[in-house]
């Protein structure tokens, strides 16, 4: 197989920013050196692994998907970007393929040095040495903790020369969550492509769905899709839930067959290039709404409507939410799910039994992505750039309290929102989202 180049596979242009951006908000915190290790492989069984994923922080700063590779950012008057990384190994590239190795990988990804991992511990030292700050994430990782804690001893023995190690530890990841927050136009095209055909995974999906066929089957409609579509991987596990499974929150057994008559609830989203989409929909696996499944569906649908609408820059993160629980009390309401008045309802929170979850998370390398939703205490503001999913549901589980006719009905409508400069754009308006449009689109399949 030929190397990859840079230019085969990435811009390495937009990885090389942020690693400078961090550089300048660590001398501005007072300099040191950051150490960002990447993910471990993780062994499934004997010889066998989980398919590999990079740490998303470490992408952030290297676009360097191997594993076994660590990356150290020297801040100050003399900055230095480097690499550690496997080294090259024809041997084993015979077995699991190519790997840079130190030299090309300095080449193509911009760093000022690269060695091979195998040298990190004895240059560990040298790194730590005098450095004012150590920018590090403690407690993810129990053996990078002690490989860390090594390297601070082997600097604190040579306390009598006068070389000391840094006098604290910053949190390498918070300052990360701070910059991840804000996507930049690089990161913004591959989540408006990974929006895209995870919206046509699932108007695939749709269109396969018949009473009849079993959940895994429409599960495979869209990893199919996904990966015909240069998807490295689905963000998360797929969520295709028929009938009272919907009302299961983090179903994913996906083993059931559907019935005529039910709904179908689709959780599901691709990872494109490093990056999450997340979109859900329900569906009548018949093509045709009842009239209970369409009053609940119209509700969510209204929900959504009422916190999309609050999305703009300055609005605070908890908007949305707010908004879609007005709608969605006032909605169980009026279908005598509940009992009360709106403000009652809203202040003993008894809308929690049919709505659980919140309204949405940020999105981005993870599909719960990093970022903090509070500052100071208070809901921080929405800034262009941030992208977060809205997506409020309704699950109705039987219970004698509850008109049987809305019995195990379970809806969620999920998109992605990138907060504009003046509102907001949804990154997945590819798959129907109006009860009509979605009767459109399975009549046309089911005529076909
Ligand atoms: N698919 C995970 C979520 O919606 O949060
Ligand atoms: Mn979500
Ligand atoms: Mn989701």
């Amino acid at each position: 197989m030929n190397a990859p180049t840079a230019s085969s596979l990435l811009d390495i242009t937009p990885f090389a920013a942020r690693r400078q951006r961090l550089l300048t908000r660590m001398a501005e915190a007072g300099g040191g050196v950051a150490i960002l290790p990447t993910a471990p492989e993780v062994a499934r069984n004997r010889d066998t692994h989980y398919p590999y994923r990079h740490d998303s922080y470490f992408y952030y700063l290297s676009g360097f998907r191997e594993p076994g590779a660590v990356l150290v950012l020297v801040a100050g008057e003399t900055p230095k970007q480097i690499l550690f990384c496997r080294e090259k190994d024809e041997e084993r590239e015979i077995w699991d393929g190519f790997r840079y190795g130190p030299d090309a990988a300095r080449e193509v990804f911009g760093f000022d040095e690269a060695w091979t991992l195998g040298e990190f511990d004895r240059r560990l030292a040298e790194l730590l040495a005098n450095q004012p700050l150590m920018w590090f994430s403690l407690g993810h990782d129990a053996d990078w903790d002690a490989r860390i804690t090594r390297g601070l001893n082997a600097v604190r023995a040579n306390a009598r020369t006068g070389i000391v190690p840094p006098h604290s530890v910053r949190d390498l990841r918070a300052e990360l969550d701070e910059m991840r927050l804000v996507k930049d136009a690089y990161e913004i095209d591959i989540m408006r492509r990974a929006g895209r055909i995870s919206a046509e995974a699932h108007c695939r999906a749709m269109r396969a769905t018949r009473p009849g066929c079993h959940e895994y089957e429409i599960e495979a409609e869209l990893l199919h899709h996904f990966r015909r579509n240069g998807s490295q991987f689905p963000a998360y596990t797929s969520i295709v839930a028929a009938g009272a499974n919907a009302c299961i929150l983090h179903y994913v057994e996906n083993d059931q067959r559907i019935a005529d008559g039910d709904l179908v609830l689709i959780d599901a989203g691709c990872e494109l290039d490093g990056y999450a989409s997340d979109i859900t929909r329900s569906f009548p696996a018949n093509g045709r709404f009842s009239g209970p499944q369409r009053a609940v569906y119209e509700l969510v649908l209204a929900a959504q409507h009422a916190a999309r609408a609050t999305i703009r820059p300055g609005a605070h993160w908890n908007a949305p939410h707010e908004a879609a629980v007005k709608v969605l009390a006032q909605g169980m309401l009026d279908l005598k799910l509940l009992n009360g008045s709106l403000d009652a309802v809203l202040e003993n929170g008894d809308y929690r039994r049919f709505y659980m979850h919140r309204t949405g998370h940020w999105l981005g390398m993870d599909v719960h992505d990093a970022g903090e939703y509070k500052l100071g205490g208070e809901w921080r503001p929405l800034e262009p750039g941030m992208v977060l999913t809205v997506e409020p549901g309704c699950y109705i589980r039987p219970a004698a309290d509850v008109p049987e006719t809305f019995w195990n009905i379970g809806i969620r409508i999920e998109d992605d929102a990138l907060v504009t400069a003046d509102g907001c754009e949804y990154l997945t308006e590819g798959v129907p989202r109006e009860a009509a449009d979605i009767e459109a689109l399975m009549r046309d399949a089911h005529a076909a």
